[in-house]
Formats: C-alpha cells, sequence, structure tokens
C-alpha cells in the first residue's frame, strides 16, 4: 500500500472481470459487478459523505464493460448500458480487494513486550486539555497499545465525562452514565468488594459490550491498598497460541455464554467466542471474564481441548509478570479498549477512600474522532485499520 502515484499502464476486461497493470508491474483485478456497483459518478450517490443512490437491485448482474481505457489518471469504462464510470489510481489501489491487499490493510496488533508493561504510554494533563494535538496522540495509543494513561488532571468529579466527551458519546447503561466507582455499603457494587479483583474484561455478557473505558481517580486509598492492574489480553492469547494452538482454535472457534442477572431489572445473556480473530488469523477482541461466565454449550469433542485453552488463558492472566501494576494517585485518568486489556485491582482495605468515575465510549464514536482529528489536524488519517471488537 501507501504506493499512491502509480498509474494504470493498460487495462483489459475477460470473464466480467477487468484487469489492471499497474507501472510497477504489479496487477489488480476487479469484478465488473463491483466496479459498477461502486461507480463514483453524481448520478451513482455522493461517495464524499458515504452516500450511496444507486442500488444493487437496479444492476445488471451482467454488465460489462462496452469501452475500457486507463490513463495516467485513473480507469474509464463505458457499460454496456451506456452509463459512464470512472475509478481514480488511488481509489482502486486503496480499494483493492484481493488476498494480499486485504491482509496489508488490516490492523495488527503488536502484543505488549516487558517494556510496554513498565512503562505504558502516558501524557500529562497539561498537553493533553484544550489540545487536539495532545488528545490525537492519547487516543493513538490506545489504538496502538490498548491502554494509555493521563496524569495529573484535576482532581474532581466531572472531569472524566469532559474528557470522554472529547471523542464520543459516554454511553448510558443499567449502571448509569457516568458509574462512580465508591466504596458505600448501602448499594450493590463491585466498590464494596474489598477482595483482589482479577483482571477481566468488562460486560461479556452484552451483545456490544462497553468499547472504550475511560476512568478518572478522584481520591485514593491513603494506605497504598488496591493497586490497578492491566494486561494486554491479547499478549495472553498470543502465548496460547504458541504453547497450544489447539486450545487457542477452540477458544475463537466455539462460544462462551455469559450472563448476568439482577432481579426484576436485568437479565443479559450472550454468547460470543473468548477470542475474536480475522480472516487472517490476527487477533481482534476478546471477552474474558469468568466471574460471568454461564454452562458452555459446546460440541462435546470440543469440551476437553476449550476447557485446556481456557484454564491455561486464565492463568496467564493471574501471572504477575505480564501484568502493569498502578497505584493510581488522586488526577490520574485511564483510557483503555475493553476488547483488548483486562483490568483489575489487588485488594482494598474496608475503609477504603477509593473513588473513580467511570464511563463507557462506543468503539465506533473513537475510532471516528481518531480521523476526524487527524483531518483537522492535517496529518494522515492512518486510523483506518481498526480494531474490530469481540465479536466473534
Ligand atoms: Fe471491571
Ligand atoms: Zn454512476
Amino acid at each position: 500500500m501507501g504506493s499512491v502515484h502509480l498509474q494504470p499502464l493498460k487495462a483489459g476486461c475477460s470473464d466480467q472481470r477487468v484487469e489492471i497493470e499497474w507501472s510497477d508491474g504489479s496487477h489488480s483485478r476487479f469484478d465488473c459487478l463491483w466496479l459498477r456497483d461502486n461507480c463514483r459518478c453524481d448520478d451513482c450517490g455522493d461517495p464524499a459523505i458515504g452516500y450511496r443512490r444507486l442500488r444493487l437491485t437496479a444492476i445488471d448482474p451482467d454488465c460489462k464493460p462496452r469501452a475500457l481505457d486507463s490513463s495516467a489518471s485513473g480507469l474509464n469504462i463505458t457499460w454496456n448500458d451506456g452509463h459512464r464510470s470512472f475509478y481514480p489510481s488511488d481509489w482502486l489501489r486503496q480499494h483493492s480487494y484481493d488476498y494480499d491487499s486485504r491482509a496489508a490493510r488490516v490492523f495488527k496488533p503488536v502484543p505488549w513486550d516487558s517494556a510496554l508493561r513498565a512503562a505504558p504510554p502516558e501524557f500529562d494533563y497539561a498537553d493533553v486539555d484544550g489540545n487536539e494535538r495532545g488528545l490525537f496522540e492519547v487516543l493513538q495509543r490506545v489504538r496502538d497499545h490498548g491502554l494509555c494513561f493521563i496524569a495529573n488532571a484535576p482532581r474532581e468529579p466531572g472531569i472524566a465525562e469532559a474528557m470522554a466527551s472529547r471523542f464520543g458519546f459516554p454511553q448510558e447503561s443499567n449502571f448509569g452514565r457516568v458509574q462512580d466507582l465508591v466504596f458505600d455499603p448501602g448499594k450493590r457494587s463491585i466498590a464494596n468488594d474489598v477482595e483482589a479483583l482479577k483482571p477481566h474484561t468488562d460486560e461479556p455478557y452484552r451483545a456490544s459490550p462497553p468499547g472504550l473505558l475511560l476512568f478518572h481517580c478522584v481520591s485514593n486509598d491513603q494506605s497504598g491498598a488496591g493497586a490497578s492492574l492491566f494486561m494486554d489480553g491479547f499478549e495472553l492469547a498470543e502465548r496460547l497460541r504458541g504453547e497450544d494452538p489447539e486450545g487457542f482454535e477452540a477458544l475463537c472457534r466455539n462460544p462462551q455464554r455469559f450472563r448476568r442477572h439482577f432481579e426484576n431489572e436485568v437479565d443479559l445473556i450472550a454468547e460470543f467466542p473468548i477470542l475474536s480473530v480475522d480472516e487472517f488469523g490476527n487477533l481482534c477482541g476478546i471477552r474474558l471474564n469468568d466471574r460471568v461466565a454461564a454452562p458452555l454449550a459446546i460440541p462435546s469433542q470440543q469440551l476437553r481441548v476449550f476447557y485446556r485453552g481456557l484454564r491455561r488463558l486464565l492463568e496467564f492472566a493471574e501471572d504477575e509478570t505480564l501484568m502493569h501494576r498502578r497505584i493510581l494517585e488522586p488526577g490520574d485518568i485511564a483510557i483503555f479498549d475493553n476488547h483488548r486489556i483486562l483490568h483489575g485491582r489487588s485488594d482494598l482495605t474496608i475503609n477504603g477512600r477509593r473513588w473513580l468515575q467511570w464511563i463507557q465510549i462506543e468503539r465506533g464514536d473513537f475510532y471516528s474522532s481518531l480521523r476526524i482529528l487527524a483531518d483537522r489536524l492535517g496529518l494522515e488519517r492512518n486510523a483506518d485499520p481498526l480494531l474490530r471488537g469481540a465479536y466473534g
């Protein structure tokens, strides 16, 4: 990719496919139906806003070029029904759909290594507050590593919502819009649990689990208890793949059922694989939270290997050498991808003064903000490969 200035040397059509030879000697093939369907003329739609006027049902499935010619700028086609289309060279290159082109375009996550674990990306609030470039860099780190910290924010409630609103819309759920995690014996909350919380992803029992999570530490436990833990779920998954490819495969192929039931309020059930991979085998999501796992219902011949893979993955998730451990300071913000990063905490003292504000942002809004910020800053977007999420 990236070779933006290639030109088509020749173009020809056979077997309902247009073949283009590029100036670097490479070839691309486009099906006639695909080309007709993606006509970029004003009658067929407005590609600039992503709007299509042309209906697939209005296209002749056997459409063919009556005339075809290539110029330095692209490909001209006059169709057998007289309709005329023009496809710019760069656009054709960017949308080539052969295996290698698709494989080159997808997001290839780089698992954490020990250097990243020791010092995950961190910015100072002063460099992000009111600064679009700073915000863009934070979001890029979240995209690339799943996690980014912002330190030295004001120590007051409301900061989380103000920060989250800069790259999405806080999502409301049965827990509310802004969740206050604070020790309060009068409320049913995980914040009251003083035991350690093993690293996990949040709410896998939802059809769409929270995408990005942002939390802000308003105050913390003076005793120093209650460190936050973060792990790269993809690093754990890659370790499993290296050790036990069959166990890995079983977790990609079979669904795990998850459930959260609060009587007379919600009964959320979802069934998705614990590991999601794309067609090239790249990881694109993880749902790992055995506290809310429901009974498995998978083919019996898969059961043993599934359990073997899951047990090993959970062992990795308990391995302290794979965790980033951080005692949050008041004013610390963490932003992370809940479809990649596991979070947890070590135990709290019962009189903890720990107060966190949590917000969730939909992943589509997060990626949209990355693209729009890049446009506004005049930077290359570089945000199109995206992590699809834990959707199987
Ligand atoms: Fe959680
Ligand atoms: Zn058209």
